[in-house]
């Protein structure tokens, strides 16, 4: 077996710093926009600080930069540990950090310029857009060659999820990248009108369903098993949950276009398969939150488990809300409303956010060499103050939507509208000011991180890291 120093811990605690550095920057960028919508002059009537390019550097900064920096750290960790090999290629992993580094500068500089391909998610330019697909040529080659060298024949689950969030995003990212250049910063897409939509939403909802999910149940996977001291509840159903989520999610992007150009049958095809994505999600949820059998009482002292746990909660909150949205009865009231902002954010700020924060702060002392987090009183002041700014965030945005919604379809009897646009943007004023207050404390609480992280790196530098022997979470159990 190889030993602790035998596996590339360097990369793994290069990503994992990053991704604390980066969630202060894209939650930093998301509390300016929570308050430039409160107070429009924040703006400074200055191009680049304009909310039209903000907004988009907030959604790049905390998907790409914060969330796809942890999956990067995780899923190098869990695949060295799980195959009980040293990476493929050192080289190519200092590659994909440098590369993907380059790519956050980038679209940290040419979002405020204003340069934008206009889809979202994918909104960089095609020379980043270049980049990326190489950098993730890369990932896939090092992950999978290092499946391939493994030295244990079983490939434990959490890395079919992190295998399949790689696989699904060079396909989503090229097919949807592909664009006909104008200029060195300006290109449009190869597919028009109706097309480019659903190609658009196709991406869209699987960058959700590969990235902000499949990606994270690799972690679910690994670390809530590892650090409840437990094996998953259920190994048989971690196998079907995963076929049967990666199947049916590519079929429900079309709920992102109801009422639209769209044909009507592709809009019921990806309302049912929203409704269907229920039980496997469930499944999932279900699986992490049972592993936890016969050690709930660690929740009670252990602050790293909490956030592990709590993310599957909101994770279970949002994969039922989604599909409640995707009826199409029920989104014709919260299409353009706030509540797709309050989905957005449970799932986000509670499960995204909570399950990379708590994997990160498994990681931490092992890389440092240490037995654990410099304070773990932090850690659990960092928990409460996050969990408050996600309840004040998603609770405000909820009724702020609701309200939006039937707002906007309230008719007199003679037919003329009950509200004008303002009068509903005017009864938001107040949701706006609770939803800033609520990112800020989930700022605060990623600063609290930060600071925790600072104190338990400085000086590490030369010190090995302190990485336990080895027991796949799978091989307790059948
Ligand atoms: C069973 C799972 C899920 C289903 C069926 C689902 C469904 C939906 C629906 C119907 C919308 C609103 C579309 C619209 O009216 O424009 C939406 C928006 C969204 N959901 Fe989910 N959702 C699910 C889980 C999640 C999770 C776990 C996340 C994680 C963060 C997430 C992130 C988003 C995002 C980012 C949007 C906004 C897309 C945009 O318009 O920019 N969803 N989802
Ligand atoms: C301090 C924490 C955060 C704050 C204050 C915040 C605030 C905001 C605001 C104000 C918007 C624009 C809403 C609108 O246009 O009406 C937004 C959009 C968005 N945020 Fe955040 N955010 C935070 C954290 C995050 C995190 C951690 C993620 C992902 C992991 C995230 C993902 C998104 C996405 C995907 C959208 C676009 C939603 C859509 O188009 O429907 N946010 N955020």
């Amino acid at each position: 077996m190889d030993t602790a120093q035998n596996y590339n811990t360097k990369i793994v605690k290069q990503f994992a710093i990053a991704t604390v550095v980066w969630g202060v920057v894209g939650m930093l960028v998301g509390v300016v926009i929570a308050a430039q919508l409160v107070w429009p002059s924040l703006n400074f009537d200055i191009p680049w600080l304009t909310y039209g390019r903000l907004r988009p550097l907030h959604t790049n900064a905390v998907i790409f930069a914060f969330g796809v920096c942890g999956l990067f750290a995780t899923s190098y960790y869990v695949v060295q540990r799980t195959c009980q090999v040293r990476l493929f290629s050192d080289t190519l992993a200092a590659f994909t950090f440098w590369g993907w580094q380059l790519v956050i500068v980038a679209a940290a500089i040419t979002l405020p310029m204003g340069l934008t391909r206009g889809k979202e998610y994918a909104e960089l330019e095609w020379p980043i857009t270049i980049l990326i697909a190489v950098v993730w040529v890369v990932y896939a080659v090092v992950f999978f060659g290092t499946l391939i060298k493994r030295k244990v024949l079983h490939i434990y689950v959490a890395n079919w999820f992190f295998g399949a969030y790689i696989i699904a995003v060079a396909l989503l990212h090229i097919v949807n990248g592909a664009s006909m250049p104008a200029s060195a910063w300006k290109s449009y897409s190869a597919y028009s009108g109706v097309q480019d939509a659903m190609i658009q939403w196709w991406y869209g909802h699987n960058a959700v369903g590969f990235i902000l999910t499949a990606g994270y149940l690799g972690m679910v996977y690994y670390f809530i098993p590892k650090q409840a001291e437990r094996p998953v509840y259920s190994y048989r159903l971690s196998i079907v949950h995963f076929w049967a989520l990666i199947f049916t999610y590519m079929w429900a992007g079309p709920h992102h276009l109801h009422y639209t150009a769209l044909p009507d049958w592709t809009q019921s095809i990806g309302m049912v398969f929203s409704l269907i994505l229920l039980a496997p999600s469930w499944g999932g949820m279900i699986n992490g939150m049972m592993t936890l059998s016969g050690a709930w009482h660690k929740l009670r002292s252990d602050p790293i488990l909490k956030f592990l746990i709590v993310s599957l909660s909101f994770y279970g909150m949002a994969t039922f809300e989604g599909p409640m949205m995707s009826i199409k009865t029920v989104n014709s009231l919260s299409h353009y409303t706030d509540w797709g902002i309050a989905h957005v954010h449970a799932g986000a700020l509670g499960w995204v956010g909570f399950i990379t924060m708590g994997s990160i702060y498994y990681l931490l002392p092992r890389l440092a060499g240490k037995k654990e987090m410099w304070s773990t009183r932090l850690i659990n002041i960092h928990f409460w103050v996050a969990t408050i700014g996600i309840v004040l965030y998603i609770t405000s945005m909820w009724i702020a939507g609701v309200m939006q919604g039937l707002m906007w379809r309230a008719v007199n009897p003679d037919g003329t509208l009950t509200y004008t646009f303002v009068e509903g943007v005017k009864a938001t004023f107040p949701y706006y000011v609770i939803r800033f207050s609520g990112g800020l404390l989930y700022l605060s609480g990623m600063l609290l991180m930060a600071y925790n992280t600072f104190m338990t790196m400085r000086d590490t530098n030369g010190v090995e890291a302190r990485i336990p022997s080895f027991t796949s979470p799978s091989t307790a159990h059948a």
